[in-house]
């Protein structure tokens, strides 16, 4: 399976920060966002991956090409574990680039793919301000719900009802547990109008024909071309509720949240901003 990575949007919530950076770029601890992205494609088992740019986004080419200068560099100077580290971004995956050239929405965005996925009964979409964490990657949970179940699945999650015009939300039918048929899709409802709380986290494998039904799309929310309005043509969608932890990044509380919780992660420097945080409470609580 081929993995489609959405990353041409302008970052408005991230400004003045994205104004000359994407914000596809912008670390969580120690790492690019679409770095964590990529590797839950590979992990997932995907080796073919297109990644959707557009303007200012030539910094994610750079991340995950050979920098020879700086390998040569580091391996002149001994710096053997970070070399190693380098070298292994640029080994990921054979990852393309094609670039929207108009803001003209996610579902447009995974229109420029239309090439690039011509022939594949189907297709993964991980979008790039989304990190899950599980031992299954989530993309290949639902790569093995689609081969049971034979139909598009998108991977969704249960959200506070005040949140939920954030996202694209399902109406879901009860099929198991952890699997609902999709009755029908809206994006960025009100909570009044929302069908559920069941919210699309940003990851979706699907069925070749949502080409035919984005062409056949109008702009909906933002006068943009939405995704969740094209998928709603599909004759059989699935909802699959995510097992594993989901971080939103696309807001700057949330990033900050995650940046945190990463960083905590790492046992060389724990204890460091465990006494940080305590100092900086101890001052405001
Ligand atoms: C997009 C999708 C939305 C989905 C969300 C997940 O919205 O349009 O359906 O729920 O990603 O993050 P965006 O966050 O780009 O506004």
């Amino acid at each position: 399976m081929k993995a489609v990575i959405p990353a041409a949007g302008l970052g408005t919530r991230f400004l003045p920060v994205t104004k000359a950076q994407p914000k596809e770029m912008l670390p969580v601890y120690d790492k690019p966002t679409i770095q964590y992205v990529v590797e839950e494609a590979v992990a997932s088992g995907i080796d073919d991956i297109l990644i959707v740019t557009g303007k200012g986004k030539r910094s994610i080419e750079d991340h995950f090409d050979k920098s020879f200068e700086l390998e040569y560099f580091l391996e002149k100077n001994g710096k053997h574990e970070l070399l190693e580290s380098v070298e292994k971004i640029s080994e990921l995956a054979d990852i393309y680039y094609v670039r929207q050239k108009e803001q003209r929405g996610l579902g447009d965005a995974i229109y420029c793919a239309k090439k690039h996925v011509d022939g594949e009964e189907v297709f993964a979409v991980l979008l790039g301000d989304t990190i899950t964490i599980s031992d299954i990657p989530c993309t290949r949970q639902l790569m093995d719900t689609y081969e049971e179940y034979g139909s598009s699945v998108i991977a969704v999650e249960k959200v506070p009802k005040e949140k939920v015009e954030m996202y694209g939300v399902i109406k879901p039918k009860t099929l198991t547990e952890d699997l609902y048929i999709v009755e029908d899709l809206v994006e960025k409802p009100s909570p009044e109008e929302a069908p559920s709380n069941f919210a699309i986290i940003g990851r979706y494998v699907l069925e070749n024909e949502i080409f035919d039904h984005i062409e056949n799309t109008s702009p909906g929310v933002g006068g943009e071309i939405q995704l969740t309005d094209a998928m709603r043509f599909l004759d059989r969608i699935y909802g699959y509720v995510f097992n594993g932890k989901t971080y939103d990044i696309g807001n700057k509380i949330d990033w900050l949240k995650t940046s945190i919780e990463f960083a905590l992660e790492d046992e060389g420097i724990k204890e460091d901003i465990i006494d940080h945080l305590k100092e900086l409470l101890n001052e405001r609580v």
